[in-house]
């Protein structure tokens, strides 16, 4: 009898430790002197713990890690976006960088972002909600490749409208559509190109994973050519709503000759990445 109350207590007890100890339960918002960025996603990786929780001095591992361990990226979208990443360290050849590296402007962080301001005017790291809440009245219910690039091209026409510097690169557009894509892709269903708009919402607002939503870490891992596919569906869309020539391939009549069009132009001195 003793002993079956002492086993009842251990099981529990494991149990217990598992579950604090599970990331995904573990949210904790930013303490005094952490840092975070413009992409609630590697916001939301800190707060769960799958990146360094500092969002300070993360290295390739440390990304890796935390993103096969949050949703399921393999080791070469991993170093894909790492590289882009210490791209924005101001120290050269950095081999780190942190969370508010990411928001100098116009070298990754762009403008007419989905629920951030311009820089121009003012903090284009922390979410706002007015912007969000423009860019959430394009979404149903359900959120697809129309309705997304919708919010995509709204966001574009009001900065344009309102900021006076505004501008948007290759790299710059090409990182809007990705976002797209992403979020869709890693919420929702890869393969349909859809996401419950309210696990959207949850992930931007709070910064957290919205498990309580049902949502689980994808079983499929997620790669560059699963990223660049759907970032081509988001594109064509966009495209056609914004009445422009944007392709995923500009100067290529194959679109398999990425080496020469877009994924040449996206990572410029990084070719060894990819192809
Ligand atoms: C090392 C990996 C990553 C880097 C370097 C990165 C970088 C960035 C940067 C610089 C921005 C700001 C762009 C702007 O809106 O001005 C951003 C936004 C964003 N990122 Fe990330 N990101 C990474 C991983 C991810 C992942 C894994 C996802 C999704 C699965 C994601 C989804 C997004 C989305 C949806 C936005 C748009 C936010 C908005 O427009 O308000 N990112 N990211
Ligand atoms: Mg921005």
């Amino acid at each position: 009898m003793r002993l079956a109350a002492f086993l009842s207590l251990a099981v529990a007890a494991t149990a217990t430790t598992s579950l604090t100890q599970d990331p995904f339960e573990q949210w904790h918002g930013p303490k005094a002197g952490d840092v975070r960025g413009p992409c609630p996603f590697l916001n939301t990786f800190a707060n769960h713990g799958f990146l360094p929780r500092t969002g300070k001095y993360i290295t390739y591992k440390d990304l890796a890690d935390g993103l096969f361990n949050a949703v399921n990226f393999d080791a070469n979208i991993s170093q894909f976006l790492f590289d882009f990443a210490i791209s924005t360290n101001p120290e050269p050849n950095s081999t780190w960088f942190s969370l508010d590296h990411l928001t100098r402007h116009n070298v990754l962080e762009h403008d007419a972002s989905l629920s951030r301001i311009d820089a121009f005017h003012g903090h284009a790291d922390i979410f706002n909600q007015e912007t969000f809440d423009e860019t959430r009245s394009y979404w149903g219910d359900v959120v697809n490749v129309e309705s997304g690039a919708a919010a995509i091209v709204a966001r574009i026409n009001t900065c344009k409208a309102v900021n006076p510097t505004y501008s948007l690169s290759f790299l710059g557009e090409a990182f809007i559509l990705g976002e797209t894509a992403a979020y869709i892709s890693i919420l929702g269903d890869t393969e349909s190109l859809t996401v419950e708009k309210k696990r959207v919402e949850y992930l931007f607002q709070k910064e957290r994973l919205p498990t309580e939503l049902g949502w689980k870490r994808p079983e499929t891992p997620f790669t560059t050519d699963v990223l660049f596919q759907n970032l081509q569906k988001v594109g064509a869309e966009y495209a056609k709503q914004g009445n422009n020539s944007w392709s995923l391939f500009p100067n290529s009549t194959a679109p398999q000759r990425r080496s020469e069009g877009y994924a040449a132009r996206l990572i410029g001195g990084h070719s060894r990445l990819l192809y």
